[in-house]
């Protein structure tokens, strides 16, 4: 392990019917609050009546911004910013998926600052504080909800970048598995591809003596192996929606990697093809992993040894380490297709023509990877194996 700090000061709310502890979380943070969401998902569940009904109660004067897109733009970002400094905002409320909470963080921070704040993405600043930040999350995907981590996209110049600030981190989320409940089936799949590859990017590191976290990995990628199939067919099941749920808040809030630096490569690499081809984050991820993986088994064959022996089970009698590490990477692929991921860019209609206009994106701030360090060449190769 490597030397480390841990702090992580969100205040988890989970479990049915948590959702009437709004109320009173609100009412902590002041009277002027910021009311964040997407394109109206949570208008068609119900769960916006619930939410201004307990609003209401709190005696809060809600200003609202709808409408943050999938992968959010710093153009909303903006517009969340004004709106905290027209109405004196004292909470964001961020109710939806990843891309609403990660808008809210940028505006949480952007409020605070007297520039742009894309200048935190570009690392020429960095967050002084930010507006307190409560969330309802509605998808199992990201972490966001737990975490300090933020992803957003420069339409204008096509930048899909993370940042993340101790500042940026909510004071409070409510996670009610019931309100994943109407994600649809494709939704679902991006969650479950995204939660196993945080996991996955943390297995990926060459630190030593490590064999807590590496046991906690492969637990949460065994339960999402058992638990996603079962929960594709059957949607509106409790347990499953909180199994998923719970593995998602847990791949990314910092519990399960502490003492050691995670590969987060293919992160990087995926960040850069939504930032051209707006697709979905998890089905990114579910086509570049497995080549990432296939591209770096020489690196570390043992390391590659342990998820397909620990997670999925291959016999390793008989075989070489490189051997067996491939059979892991054939099962994951085979998994997430079983469960209706994609395999190719092909499938988003994403041919050789952006390669390396994506390749300079990925390369922004120099070689990455802290499994194994990849340069340009190397970045190129694995979009060309993923066509
Ligand atoms: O916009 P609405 O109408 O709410 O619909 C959303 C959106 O279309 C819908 N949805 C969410 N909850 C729903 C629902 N539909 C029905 N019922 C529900 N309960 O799902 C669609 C996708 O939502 P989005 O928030 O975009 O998905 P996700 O949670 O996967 O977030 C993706 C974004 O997070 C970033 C990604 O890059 C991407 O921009 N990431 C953020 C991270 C972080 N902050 O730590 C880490 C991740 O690695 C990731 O990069
Ligand atoms: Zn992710």
């Amino acid at each position: 392990m490597r030397p480390f700090v841990f702090h992580n000061p969100t205040q988890l709310i989970f479990g049915k019917g948590k959702l009437s502890a709004l109320s009173s979380e609100v009412a902590k943070y002041g009277q002027n609050v910021l009311l964040v969401y997407g394109g109206g998902s949570i208008k068609r569940s119900g769960l916006y009546d619930q939410v201004i009904a307990l609003l209401q109660e709190a005696n809060a004067v809600v200003t609202e911004l709808s409408g943050v897109e999938p992968n959010p733009r710093l153009s909303t970002v903006h517009k969340g910013v004004e709106l905290c400094r027209k109405h004196n905002i004292d909470l964001i409320l961020a109710v939806g998926g990843g891309s609403v909470l990660d808008c809210s963080k940028a505006i949480a921070v952007g409020a605070k600052y007297d520039g742009d704040m894309w200048d935190f993405v570009e690392r020429k600043a960095a967050p002084q504080g930010a507006l307190p930040l409560g969330t309802v999350l509605t998808m199992a995907a990201t972490g966001s909800e737990m975490n300090g981590g933020s992803v957003i996209t420069n339409e204008t110049t096509q930048e899909k970048m993370g940042w993340g600030s101790p500042h940026a981190y909510p004071a409070f989320s409510i996670l009610d598995p019931v309100h994943t409940f109407s994600l649809p089936r494709d939704q679902t799949v991006y969650g479950v591809v995204d939660i196993m590859s945080h996991v996955l990017e943390h297995y990926f590191h060459q630190d030593t003596n490590t064999p807590v976290q590496d046991g906690f990995c492969e637990t949460i990628l065994r339960t999402m192996i058992e638990t996603a199939p079962k929960l594709v067919e059957d949607l509106e099941n409790y347990e499953l929606r909180e199994t998923t749920m719970y593995c998602g808040t847990m791949a990314l809030n910092g519990m399960i990697n502490m003492g050691m630096a995670g590969d987060w490569a293919t992160h990087n690499i995926e960040h850069a093809v939504s930032a051209v081809y707006d697709i979905p984050h998890g089905g990114g991820l579910a086509i570049l992993f497995p080549n990432w993986m296939k591209y770096n088994l020489s690196a570390d064959p043992q390391r590659f040894k342990s998820l397909a022996v620990n997670v999925f089970g291959v016999d390793p009698t008989g075989k070489t380490d490189e051997e067996i590490g491939l059979e892991g990477i054939e099962a994951l692929r085979s998994f997430w297709t079983s469960i209706g991921a994609p395999s190719t860019l092909g499938a988003y209609n994403i041919d050789d023509r952006e390669i390396e206009a994506m390749a300079d994106k990925a390369m922004r701030f120099g070689p990455f990877g802290n499994f194994r360090k990849l340069q340009r060449e190397d970045v190129v190769e694995i979009y060309k194996m993923s066509l």
